[in-house]
């Protein structure tokens, strides 16, 4: 037996054989199948790219089947048990987790690249008060790229990690930012003696008090949800990324084309919908009744279902869990009962059960954000801060990867054959 695939093509009788390798056969090689030599040979059609692999990777595996989510082999759930955000970071950029020295030298620079350019907030002051904040997210991205005009050199590896690390230092920043800026409140500088999530909660909350100490618990919640959300493999925005940088754009405007995928409520944008339907249902007792309504195809279960897992999504797990811990401090949301007996119901209804329908990421991320106190339209932003660390993954190692060339897919022209040009006063 060998990893081939043998064609026949019935147009011209000829057979070709092809290699199989990693359950995968090449597109190019679909070319040599022709009917004519001038013929342009055989393609393949795939829109939305279900079933044909971009790249290779070494980042980030998913099996939908069994509900498994690894960061570089390393499982979600230990992730989110025992590690940090930044250290997962390295871990996504780097390829292994850093030793003690290799940690302290990362998140010291980091820490130390917090600061926006003053200039930066005048371009803030510029936009309405109602200015949702994940299109100034975007365009914030894009607009940081005028400061470092040294972040074109995509090919020199030093000067990669320089921007990296700028990126994820001041993701936080410009996120904070936009929530000051859509509450009227001045913005609050970064302190350096805070942890990573403890200075975005500083940034964000801080009011009067001369120093701002964040709870420990929701520091902890925060950087955990930040884990669960770093990168999950080729999703619309981690293309995005790789798609735009493979034209060797620079970083910002290749992360500020992620975010603007991410923004589309078909990626980012579902917890919120989560938290809507919480709302409509608003009673406990009204939840069979919404699940009948569900099986009568009058609307979808939101924050169920996904395309990839067909099993309980990890990372709700770990999710479900963080929300009682974080509600022991800000008490509890009161959406989080007529969640609970929405997937209990929606767990044993054979509708749910034959459909492999399970909670996703976004079932209680939500009132979790809720619960801490941002509004719905942040949401996107704080799913934008940790997923910037998998971009940038993604983005390096497209950069790195000898086979990639600008991403150029084909197409089908299925427009008009060639016709004359017809003057505008005979038309
Ligand atoms: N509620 C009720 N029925 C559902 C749901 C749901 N949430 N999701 C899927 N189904 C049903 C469909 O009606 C369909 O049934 P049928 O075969 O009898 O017609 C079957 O399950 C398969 O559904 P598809 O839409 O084909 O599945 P697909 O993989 O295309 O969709 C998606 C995945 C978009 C996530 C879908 O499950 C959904 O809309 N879920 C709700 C929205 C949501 O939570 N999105 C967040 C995803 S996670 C993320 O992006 C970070």
């Amino acid at each position: 037996m060998s990893d081939t695939l043998t064609i026949t093509d019935n147009r011209t009788g000829k057979n070709y054989e092809v290699a199989i390798t990693d359950g995968t056969i090449r597109a190019a090689d679909l070319r040599q199948i022709k009917v004519a030599d001038d013929d342009f040979g055989l393609m393949s059609y795939d829109p939305a790219f279900k079933n044909t692999a971009s790249c290779r990777s070494a980042i980030t595996l998913i099996d939908g089947e069994r509900g498994i989510l690894r960061y570089r082999g390393y499982p979600i759930e230990q992730l989110a048990e025992q590690s940090s955000f930044l250290e997962v970071a390295y871990l996504l950029l780097n390829g292994e987790l850093p030793n003690q020295e290799e940690h302290a030298s990362w998140v010291n620079e980091i820490t130390h690249h917090t600061y926006i350019h003053e200039y930066m907030t005048k371009a803030m002051n510029g936009y309405r008060y109602d200015a949702h904040p994940m299109a100034m997210m975007v365009s914030f991205l894009g607009a940081l790229s005028t400061f470092y005009e040294s972040s074109k050199e995509v090919r020199n590896p030093k000067v990669r990690h320089e921007h990296i690390i700028k990126i994820i230092a001041k993701m936080p920043t410009l996120a904070a930012w936009t929530y000051r800026h859509s509450t009227g409140r001045p913005y609050i500088y970064p302190d350096n003696a805070l942890s990573y999530t403890g200075n975005f909660l500083n940034m964000l909350f801080r009011m009067a008090e001369p120093k701002y100490e964040p709870h420990p618990v929701l520091e902890r919640a925060l950087d955990v949800l930040f884990i669960l959300h770093a990168d999950h493999e080729q999703n619309c925005s981690a293309n995005s990324a790789r798609a735009v940088g493979s034209a060797e754009t620079d970083p910002y405007c290749s992360l500020a084309a992620a975010a603007a995928a991410l923004y589309g409520p078909l990626h980012g944008g579902a917890n919120e919908a989560v938290l809507r339907m919480l709302n409509t249902i608003g009673h406990v007792d009204k939840v069979p009744e919404f699940i009948q309504a569900c099986k009568d195809r009058k609307h979808r279960l939101m924050g169920f279902g996904h395309r990839v897992y067909k099993n309980y999504d990890p990372r709700a797990r770990v999710i479900k869990k963080l929300a009682h811990e974080v509600f022991q401090v800000t008490g509890r949301n009161p959406l989080i009962d007529i969640a609970l007996e929405l997937e209990k119901i929606a767990l044993n209804d054979p509708f749910f059960v034959e459909r492999k329908l399970y909670p996703n990421v976004d079932f209680y991320s939500g009132l979790i954000y809720q619960s801490m106190g941002f509004p719905t339209t942040m949401f996107p932003v704080l799913f934008a801060i940790p997923r910037a660390a998998g971009w940038l993954a993604q983005w390096q190692e497209m950069l790195t990867d000898k086979e990639q060339r600008i991403a150029r897919p084909r197409q089908i022209y299925i427009g008009h054959d060639e016709r004359a040009y017809v003057p505008l006063d005979q038309r």
